[in-house]
């Protein structure tokens, strides 16, 4: 983590504007607090990726919000973002205009925590394979330039970025999104966090994919309702909470209950406040 660290901290001055990719489930807990911290005041182009699984109203809630502050611009890109990643070198053109010319150059450094997506925005952009995908092992690469159209050159991270390990309740959300996956959070504890927000901000979701016409009060009380509609049994005519926990988990990770944010930005400012007081 210092690798990383010490190693952005040493071309951070070059970068002309930074790249953060975030998952657009829980755009705060995949934010990286080192990125906020090194960036100071240059340019920032926000990536609310894996839009596709995100609720659409939270996602335009989150870009408003990001684009308060300034020098602040978001974007939002799903699965189909080949059509769309060309937006991002208008972004760039936009927000340092003095580095667009016949000789100039815009220096650029994309950042996110594992999973959220970078690897596939960068072969996106690049037109070609450059970066690995999917469950490869976090190896420490040498830093990586791809020279993108449009005058822009594009510097990828070297190294490792973790996610939010402060707030207990990113934790959560990360590992309900899969953003960690083998985690020390138990599964059971992951799905209880869920059952609980999804109870509370996606009812109509819930009821509909677990065909549940009267949704209980307690997320304990949903879990054990949705596993017997679910059919997981254990010996003794036990419900197996645990199987349906893992259902719930998957389930959510595959987008496959609704379109679903995990977080909203009131969360954040609440749960900034908590730990800064910590
Ligand atoms: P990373 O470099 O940030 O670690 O992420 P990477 O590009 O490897 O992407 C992680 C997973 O997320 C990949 O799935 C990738 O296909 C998926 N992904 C990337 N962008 C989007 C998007 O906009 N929408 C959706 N729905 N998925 C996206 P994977 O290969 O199946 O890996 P895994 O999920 O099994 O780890």
């Amino acid at each position: 983590m210092n690798k990383a660290r010490n190693e952005i901290k040493e071309v951070m001055p070059q970068m002309d504007v930074i790249i953060e990719v975030l998952d657009a489930r829980i755009p705060y807990s995949s934010e990286n607090p080192m990125v906020t911290a090194l960036r100071a005041d240059k340019p920032v182009i926000k990536i609310l990726n894996k839009a596709d699984l995100a609720d659409p109203v939270m996602t335009s809630a989150w870009m408003s919000y990001f684009e308060q502050e300034n020098g602040v611009k978001a974007i939002a890109f799903g699965n189909d973002k080949a059509a769309e990643v060309h937006k991002i070198n208008e972004l760039c053109k936009k927000l340092v205009p003095h580095k667009v010319g016949p000789d100039k150059q815009i220096k650029a450094m994309i950042m996110g925590i594992p999973n959220v997506g970078k690897s596939t925005l960068i072969n996106t952009l690049a037109g070609r394979i450059v970066a690995k995908t999917g469950n490869e092992p976090a190896v420490t690469k040498a830093q990586q330039r791809i020279k993108l159209e449009d005058g822009i050159m594009l510097y990828d991270t070297p190294g490792m970025l973790w996610p939010k390990v402060e707030n207990e309740n990113s934790g959560y959300r990360l590992a309900a999104t899969g953003a960690i996956r083998d985690t020390a959070i138990e599964y059971e504890d992951v799905a209880s966090y869920t059952a609980e927000y999804l109870l509370q901000s996606y009812p109509k979701l819930l009821q509909q994919r677990y065909k549940i016409d009267e949704l209980p009060e307690q997320d304990w009380q949903f879990i054990e309702l949705a596993g017997k509609k679910r059919g997981c049994i254990r010996q003794g005519n036990q419900i197996d909470t645990h199987k349906m926990s893992e259902i719930l988990i998957n389930e959510l990770r595959d987008g496959v209950i609704g379109r679903i944010t995990m977080e909203t930005p009131a969360m954040r400012d609440a749960e900034e406040l908590v730990v800064e007081q910590l």
